[in-house]
């Protein structure tokens, strides 16, 4: 019998210290759904990078031709890019076998967190159940799960979606994991809001912020519980210089 496994939550980046084990990435509005629905589309790769100019600079690198820059900032499609952030934009005709580089302003950022990991994955609601089978079934590591937050500070949606997804992780996994920071928190906000998510993202304070820019839609797909079965995540190699590749692992 193992020794159960560490479960933490970060609600935002800021607490995150040097990670290893099992990283899982949490950004509901709107980078974890999107990088779901693009390689759920046929997208073969997605490189998540900080900033824009390297997200510029990288495309060039792979070739403009057979790659697609997306992503945001102040929720807006930047200038010069192909795509925004709306998980809708990324349709099969769109991103099938088409490699993307992606920025936006917390979620791509968050992910850098899970350079040194032994396994990064990005969960949003959309992939909640395949993220939590394959924690299941991977070797037991140290599980942390990060929340992208809203510029640095706690976002509901993040958190609900964390402790929603730790609930499953503890039903699914008994006494495989022992809760640490950070958990109690995130099981009280699940527990508050998981029988409403689309109302949770509503009244989210990016969410309004969303919705006053014209993308009340992202916010109903995004509620949308486990309507895909793609599992985003990439196995990094610490300290090879090489940015984050994140495809649709094999479940
Ligand atoms: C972010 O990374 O900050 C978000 O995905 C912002 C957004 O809603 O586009």
């Amino acid at each position: 019998m193992h020794q159960p496994s560490n479960v933490s939550v970060y609600h935002t980046p800021a607490q995150v210290p040097d990670l290893h084990g099992l990283v899982v990435v949490i950004d509901v509005l709107r980078a974890t759904s999107t990088m779901t629905m693009a390689l759920a589309n046929g997208c073969k790769a997605i490189y998540p990078v900080a900033t824009v100019s390297k997200a510029l600079e990288l495309a060039d690198i792979l070739g403009r031709q057979k790659t697609l820059v997306g992503g945001e900032r102040g929720g807006k499609r930047v200038e010069g890019f192909d795509l925004g952030n709306s998980p809708a934009e990324y349709t099969r005709r769109l991103v099938d076998n088409k490699d993307l580089v992606l920025t936006t302003t917390n979620g791509t950022l968050a992910l850098q967190h899970g350079q040194s990991a032994t396994l990064l994955l990005a969960l949003s609601f959309l992939n909640l159940d395949v993220v939590i089978r394959t924690i299941l079934d991977t070797d037991p590591m140290p599980v942390h799960i990060i929340c992208a937050g809203t510029d640095g500070q706690f976002s509901l949606e993040d958190s609900v979606c964390a402790g929603v997804a730790l609930k499953r992780l503890m039903q699914g996994g008994r006494d495989r994991f022992r809760p640490g920071d950070g958990t109690h928190q995130a099981l009280d906000l699940a527990e508050q809001h998981e029988s409403d998510i689309l109302n949770m993202l509503q009244v989210s304070m990016h969410g309004q912020r969303l919705i006053g820019l014209g993308f009340e839609q992202d916010l109903i797909l995004s509620s949308q519980m486990n309507q895909q079965s793609v599992l985003p995540g990439c196995r990094p190699l610490p300290d090879s210089g090489q940015p984050l590749r994140m495809v649709a692992l094999e479940i």
